[in-house]
């Protein structure tokens, strides 16, 4: 028999330039929790930042950083976590994070997403020739991973605010009826 999972905590995951850390701090604000984001955590822990992991380590270095840090997760409480843009591809990350947080993935488009992200230059994964191409390639094949969230959220004509007080009004449904989600 499994125990019972207590929802503590809440992720938020999806693409790059969805707004997870925006949002989350918003949603954090509101609860009164802590406010926690992956990239930043893994950048604490490696003395490096993600560009020079990517660069050192490859992705795949990355990737074990992440796997590592959702591990830690487990012990948390009260605290609104924003997940790296890949971090749940990795199905036992997602069911890791389900164990103890309400997953909320945010969703946009990949010309919202492109339009949010184009003046940007800190994400290795985009820095490419055509980063709009590579934004719908990656969007497409980790889809049904976004997917197996608790609850998606599309933001492309949301203000943060909005898209905060979503977040908040799932949580809540959801703590009032944690077996059904
Ligand atoms: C990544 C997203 C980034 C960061 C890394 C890889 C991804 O996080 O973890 O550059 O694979 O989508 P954000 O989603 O916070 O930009």
């Amino acid at each position: 028999m499994t125990a019972p999972r207590s929802i503590r905590n809440i992720a938020l995951c999806g693409f790059m330039g969805t707004g997870k850390s925006a949002v989350g701090r918003l949603v954090a604000e509101q609860l009164h929790f802590a406010f926690l984001d992956t990239d930043t955590v893994i950048e604490a822990r490696a003395g490096k930042t993600i560009a020079e992991i990517f660069d050192e380590q490859g992705e795949a270095g990355f990737r074990e950083w992440e796997k590592r840090i959702v591990k830690e997760l487990a012990l948390r409480d009260r605290t609104v976590i924003a997940t790296g843009g890949g971090l749940v591809v990795d199905p036992g990350n997602m069911a890791s994070l389900k164990e103890h947080a309400y997953v909320v993935c945010l969703w946009a488009s990949p010309e919202t997403i492109y339009s949010r992200v184009k003046n940007q230059t800190h994400r290795p994964l985009l820095n490419e020739a055509d980063p709009l191409e590579k934004i719908r390639r990656l969007l497409a094949e980790r889809a049904p991973f976004y997917k197996q969230a608790n609850v998606l959220l599309t933001t492309d004509i949301r203000s943060q605010r909005e898209v905060a007080q979503q977040v908040l009004h799932q949580f809540r449904v959801a703590r009032l009826a944690p077996v059904a989600h």
